[in-house]
């Protein structure tokens, strides 16, 4: 029901602020996280009329010209009945991921949370009327996983953040150069409550996760304002660097200058080598963020295996995407990768939770990544003669294989003496415990 937005609904939590290294140091080792994009886009799965839009599916409000009269029948009818919240953190669970990022709001303005500040919601628009961000967050709090939030700082619905000089396209989202003069009672009427209500109604948010700041409405003192707002109310959410105008393109790194948000934020890209910032790199499985039926192009379980073994070697989080269809189904093809990851994990879990950048430059046959006096050499490519040369800095005091219970591998004449076969078949790991405790 639309309430106004009072301000009693807004409520800080008790929590004592940490210093910065504190309040990042889960997410620092966490490393594998999962992305959800869903709602009312899901049910067109890219598809209107005669044709499927180009890219993410959840774009296809603006991709295919649908006016907010034609879009808004599908919020109208949104009826997930198969939504599951135990399944959807049971899946990310079992995969070995430790935090999931939901989109609460997508550019399409639908909201999947009980909002006072609009009816455009799950409750008051949609014939489900459950509170999606109450359910999932009830859930990931019972399984030990952290909740996180997307939050679109465009909005496509909203008549105060449509750029009201493009007649033609009566959304206005075609060219977001374009402006809106009200956008700024939009940021502060709407945008700051509904953020507000997410912080102050569904217990610790890991992580806001803003995306959409690239309108030219929205300005850098309002992603400093945004910022502050949220450390205000839980002063230990992170928030990433897309609350403020810093991200160098689709790069998602902040770009010279004095940008607030706590990591940067590559888009289906991960940096070359290593760099010296928090950062996280985002990935779909397939091409598209929201459900998109006719994408087929599945990124293999090797792929997504290595990704996050090179992401992890070079000091960042994967977050990798699902995006379940309109019911609440998540795609099969996504269950199967993320099952295949999750039994990988098992067995090599510790080398990536928890650890750190590779110190070493990275080697012909795969990565490294590092914990203390250990380093893990995680193989892609097995030598075909046994022999795993490492780098010369390694000086090997003990090394054993994380699959085969551990089994030992002797280092003779400047290489490991590997057995005949990989021990995993994506990547195999050997556990070494350096001779001395070195300064990685
Ligand atoms: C892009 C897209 C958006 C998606 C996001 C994820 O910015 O506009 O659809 O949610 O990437 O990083």
């Amino acid at each position: 029901m639309l309430l106004g937005f009072a301000c009693n609904s807004v409520k800080k939590t008790e929590e004592v602020k940490l210093t910065d290294d504190e309040r990042m140091e889960w997410w620092r080792d966490a490393r594998f996280g999962m992305f959800i994009h869903w709602g009312a886009y899901s049910m067109l799965g890219g598809e209107y009329q005669d044709s499927i839009c180009w890219g993410g599916a959840e774009w296809v409000m603006d991709k295919l010209d649908m006016t907010i009269e034609e879009y808004e029948k599908y919020p109208r009818s949104f009826n997930p009945v198969d939504f599951n919240a135990e399944k959807w953190v049971s899946l990310a669970k079992n995969a070995g991921m430790k935090y999931i990022v939901l989109t609460s709001k997508h550019h399409d303005g639908f909201c999947l949370w009980d909002s006072k500040v609009t009816e455009y919601d799950i409750m008051d628009t949609s014939p489900f009327k459950r509170d999606i961000i109450r359910e999932m967050a009830e859930e990931c709090k019972k399984q030990g996983i952290v909740f996180c939030l997307y939050h679109s700082i465009t909005d496509w619905h909203h008549p105060q953040a449509q750029s009201v000089f493009y007649p033609d396209y009566n959304i206005g989202q075609k060219d977001q150069t374009k402006s809106n003069p009200e956008f700024p009672k939009y940021f502060k009427n709407y945008l700051k409550p509904q953020v507000g209500e997410l912080l102050s109604n569904y217990g610790d948010i890991g992580v806001i996760w803003f995306d959409g700041e690239w309108i030219a409405d929205y300005t850098t003192e309002m992603g400093k304002e945004m910022y502050d707002y949220i450390l205000d109310l839980q002063p230990n959410t992170i928030v990433n660097n897309r609350v403020d105008k810093g991200r160098n393109g689709m790069a998602g790194f902040n770009v010279e200058g004095n940008f607030v948000g706590d990591f940067g934020t590559p888009e289906k890209e991960v940096p070359a080598t290593g760099i010296d910032e928090d950062w996280e790199a985002c990935f779909t499985m397939n091409g598209s963020w929201g459900y998109k039926p006719s994408d087929l192009n599945w990124k293999s379980d090797t792929l997504l295996i290595q990704s996050l073994v090179d992401i992890v070697s070079k000091g960042g989080n994967f977050l990798l995407n699902i995006g379940p269809d309109g019911l609440g189904n998540v795609p099969e093809e996504s269950v199967v990768r993320l099952n295949t990851m999750g039994e990988w994990m098992k067995e090599n879990e510790e080398a990536i939770y928890g650890a750190k950048a590779s110190p070493f430059e990275k080697p012909e046959w795969g990565v490294y990544t590092s914990k203390g006096n250990v380093v893990y050499a995680h193989v892609f490519d097995w030598p075909e003669d046994g022999k795993l040369p490492l780098n010369e800095k390694v000086k090997v005091k003990s090394a054993t294989l994380l699959a085969s219970s551990g089994s030992n591998v002797e280092w003779v004449e400047g290489a490991l003496q590997l057995p005949s076969q990989p021990t995993n078949k994506f990547v195999s790991v050997v556990k070494i415990v350096l001779d001395q405790e070195q300064p990685l």
